[in-house]
């Protein structure tokens, strides 16, 4: 075989996956629409694949690249004197050690019991998943029904000596709404509690925008740390994300050092061991070749074409826009109880070639929210506006004239009795039969399968769910 053969053969695996590129993909991706940015990543990458960023001593072009990066982030959002960061992997480990550093700094200050966070129900899942690494219990903060925006009186309410940390979101992911920031930071300063302001998704574009309604930045007082990803609307190729916090003390409480084994003295600033210098490099490269300029540019492209989208989904009979819409991201929901269902609304846009993701619905104290369809618009989505809303106007006649997606009463019945700590891998695989979810592929409609997940018990579907993804990950023997 060549080189080009075994490329070839690489090439083919991608045959069935959504596209990366030419905006139709409004979820995972973030397309600049800007063939040589997507080259210059390429070749930056490539320049700095085999370097290990777990040394910047022995190389310094690491840190380099790392103190820009931060330098140009801390610029872009707010931060004092005083402000430090770190580059991670990704949004998720950006949260998740927002959360440990603030676990670490309750400790160190005296701290007793089990920590708790403070989080609103519509933050990023990536909190969750901390919470449950770093034994952190979560309180859910309810969100305003309409608004979809955090309830400052729950966190109140819900301060106290275990609280480590208050998160809102800059936007949402789920809404694309942006948290009442200032107020709830001014709350979990005044208890002494720090506030991290998940701007994983809007951090690289609320900058660049002229009507954001609030500041949401590390300049607001109480914010004391901020997470921005550069492999979404930085336009860096995956693996790639920002944690800016207020002082240095608080970096440091999320660094890991140890002298305690006969090996090389080990300091590591994020969760890994060996870094991937390449996606750095390649973050370094698009930031400097698009500079402010390229930013603006393309984030007041994404958000033009937002809100031409929104106001264009608003007209479709029977949906409607969730919330207020601050950034580049809108949930759409069925206007009224006879509205358009957007899980099978999903199912048809996927059938005229879009990928739009489907959210389910979601029970809370104060007032359930209803399901959604989450469109993230990038750059590369503005010249397809109209034809985007053109096939929803079809996709909603469609999805108008089907019988709306009912679980099995049985089998949702069954379901409550079930305690999935207890099931095995193989009860877990009949179970997924029973539901119609069977052999390595996810049926090509997909509303009925979230229906029933979103009637089931939590737990039971996030064990169901794992279930899935064990069949699509099934290790291919060769012999
Ligand atoms: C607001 C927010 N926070 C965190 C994350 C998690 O980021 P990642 O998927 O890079 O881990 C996302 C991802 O979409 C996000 O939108």
């Amino acid at each position: 075989m060549t080189p080009q053969d075994v490329l070839a053969e690489l090439t083919a695996l991608q045959r069935d996956d959504v596209p990366t590129h030419g905006g139709a993909t409004m979820a995972y991706v973030y397309d600049s629409g800007r063939t040589e940015v997507d080259e210059l990543a390429a070749a930056a990458q490539a320049a700095f694949q085999w370097t290990n960023a777990l040394d910047p001593t022995a190389f310094p072009s690491v840190a380099r690249i790392e103190n820009d990066l931060v330098g140009a982030a801390l610029e872009l959002l707010g931060g004092g004197p005083d402000a430090v960061g770190t580059l991670t992997s990704g949004g998720t480990e950006s949260c998740a050690l927002a959360v440990l550093a603030a676990r670490e700094q309750w400790r160190a200050r005296g701290g007793a019991g089990r920590p708790r966070m403070l989080l609103p129900v519509t933050a990023h899942a990536a909190f969750r998943k901390a919470a449950h690494l770093f034994g952190v219990e979560v309180v859910d903060i309810p969100v305003d029904p309409e608004t979809c925006r955090a309830d400052p009186s729950a966190v109140v309410r819900q301060l106290d000596e275990r609280t480590v940390l208050v998160v809102v979101s800059a936007p949402s992911y789920p809404h694309g709404v942006l948290d009442p920031v200032g107020r709830i930071a001014g709350l979990a300063a005044g208890a002494g509690v720090p506030c991290h302001v998940d701007a994983c998704i809007g951090g690289w574009v609320l900058p660049f925008l002229d009507d954001v309604p609030e500041p949401f930045d590390l300049s607001v007082p109480g914010v004391t740390s901020l997470s921005v990803d550069l492999h979404k609307y930085g336009y860096a190729p995956k693996g790639v994300s920002v944690l800016l916090t207020a002082t240095p003390e608080l970096r440091h409480a999320h660094w890991f050092s140890t002298a305690g084994w006969p090996g090389y003295p080990v300091v590591n600033p994020t969760l890994a061991g060996t870094r991937p210098a390449g996606v750095m490099a390649a973050a370094w490269a698009v930031h400097r070749w698009l500079g402010t300029d390229g930013y603006r540019d393309l984030a007041r492209r994404a958000r033009e074409a937002t809100v031409r989208l929104a106001a264009g989904a608003a007209a479709v009979d029977g949906l409607r826009v969730v919330g207020r819409p601050v950034a580049t991201l809108v949930a759409l929901a069925a206007d009224g109880p006879d509205g358009v269902d957007v899980l099978h609304l999903a199912d048809e846009m996927t059938a005229r070639g879009w990928l739009l993701q489907p959210q389910p619905p979601f029970a809370q104290d104060v007032g359930d929210l209803p399901a959604t369809l989450h469109l993230t618009v990038t750059a590369a989505t503005a010249d397809r506006v109209e034809a985007l809303l053109s096939d929803l106007r079809g996709a909603a006649r469609a999805a108008a004239a089907l019988p709306r997606p009912v679980p099995d009463p049985g089998l949702v019945a069954a379901a409550a009795t079930i305690d999935p700590a207890a099931l095995s891998v193989a009860e877990v695989e009949a179970l997924l039969e029973l539901a119609g979810v069977s052999g390595g592929s996810l049926p090509e409609r997909m509303a009925p399968v979230h229906a029933l997940v979103a009637a089931l018990p939590r737990p039971v579907a996030e064990r169901l769910l794992a279930g899935v993804l064990g069949r699509v990950y099934r290790p291919a023997l060769s012999g």
